[in-house]
């Protein structure tokens, strides 16, 4: 699939190290899935993911799924290991955690160039440190970099902030993240709920992020998919507007005017790029089934 066209709606983590959920997550309607070789898995468990994971990877069977492997840090006793069993593989995406400087980006992106399997990997960056967010335009700019991941768990902890329904404290945080990402013009996917069973408050958060900006949020437990996947698809109230924006716009340009006007407001060209973007959307969800 076209990568600008992929959805990014609802990204689930799931631990490399729980076969059950590997297995369960060929059937589950995630539009992408971060496999997990971080913090999800215990440390006596590391190289049992790594083997397990690639085995599971190099079988297939997840489909349009998009589908990240979550390295452990490449300065951690792991994070090497874990580069060198999974490119063996091809991987389509790694997920780099606590990205700093683009510099880790770099060397990474080196080490893909030199494996003759990983000509297509992608690289995404876990955006959860003060430092990363400073830099955040410079890693967005990086060779191979796909998309941005917020870690909003290790973001609260690093700059000791209060968690908020509001998530006011972060704020500044996502946006400069998602002003990063759209310069880029990479995805931006926003950080977890942690409540996995509290439906309400994840509805919540993952309006305020749809808000923002964000392309969809990551995700815990499979009982967050379909708030997810709403949430961050266009409604059929936005792609009938964008319809019929295109419409109007249409008419007048064909009456030689550069101005429409539709429910009672006035569209211009910007905004007409803004609903073919909707329409494309749409189509996308609509191909991820
Ligand atoms: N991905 C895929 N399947 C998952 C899943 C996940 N993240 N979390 C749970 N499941 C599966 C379980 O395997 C179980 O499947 P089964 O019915 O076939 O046995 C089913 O969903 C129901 O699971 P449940 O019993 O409700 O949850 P749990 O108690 O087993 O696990 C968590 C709860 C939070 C520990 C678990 O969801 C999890 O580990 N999530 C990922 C955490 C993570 O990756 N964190 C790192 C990033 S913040
Ligand atoms: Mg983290």
């Amino acid at each position: 699939m076209d990568d600008t066209a992929r959805p990014y709606r609802s990204v689930l983590y799931i631990p490399g190290s729980r076969e059950r959920a590997l297995e369960k997550a060929k059937s589950l309607p995630a539009d992408a899935i971060i496999f997990d070789l971080e913090d999800a898995v215990a440390t006596e468990e590391k190289g049992n993911a790594r083997a397990l994971l690639a085995r599971t990877l190099a079988a297939g069977g997840y489909g349009r799924r998009a589908q990240i492997v979550r390295l452990n840090g490449q300065d951690s006793e792991w994070g090497t290991d874990d580069l060198a069993a999974i490119m063996e593989i091809g991987p389509q995406a790694v997920l780099l955690p606590k990205v700093e400087s683009p510099a880790q980006v770099e060397a990474v992106a080196a080490a893909l160039d030199a494996h003759p399997a990983c000509t297509g990997t992608r690289i995404w960056a876990m955006m959860e440190t003060p430092r990363g967010i400073l830099n955040a335009l410079a890693i967005a700019t990086a060779p191979r970099m796909a998309g941005f991941i917020i870690g909003t768990n290790d973001l609260a902890k690093e700059l000791n902030c209060r968690f908020r329904p509001d998530r006011l404290p972060l704020q500044a945080a996502l946006q400069t993240c998602l002003l990063a990402a759209r310069a880029a013009g990479i995805p931006c996917i926003d950080g977890v709920y942690n409540a996995f069973r509290d439906d309400d408050g994840l509805r919540a958060e993952c309006e305020q992020g749809r808000d923002l900006g964000m392309d969809g949020k990551t995700l815990i437990h499979p009982a967050q998919l379909a708030i997810a996947n709403e949430v961050f698809a266009p409604s059929a109230e936005e792609v009938d507007l964008a319809r019929r924006q295109i419409a109007a716009f249409e008419e007048a340009e064909a009456k030689g005017l550069g101005v429409a006007v539709v429910d009672g407001k006035i569209v211009e060209n910007l905004h007409i790029v803004t609903a073919m973007a909707t329409l494309a959307r749409a189509q996308a969800v609509g191909d991820q089934g």
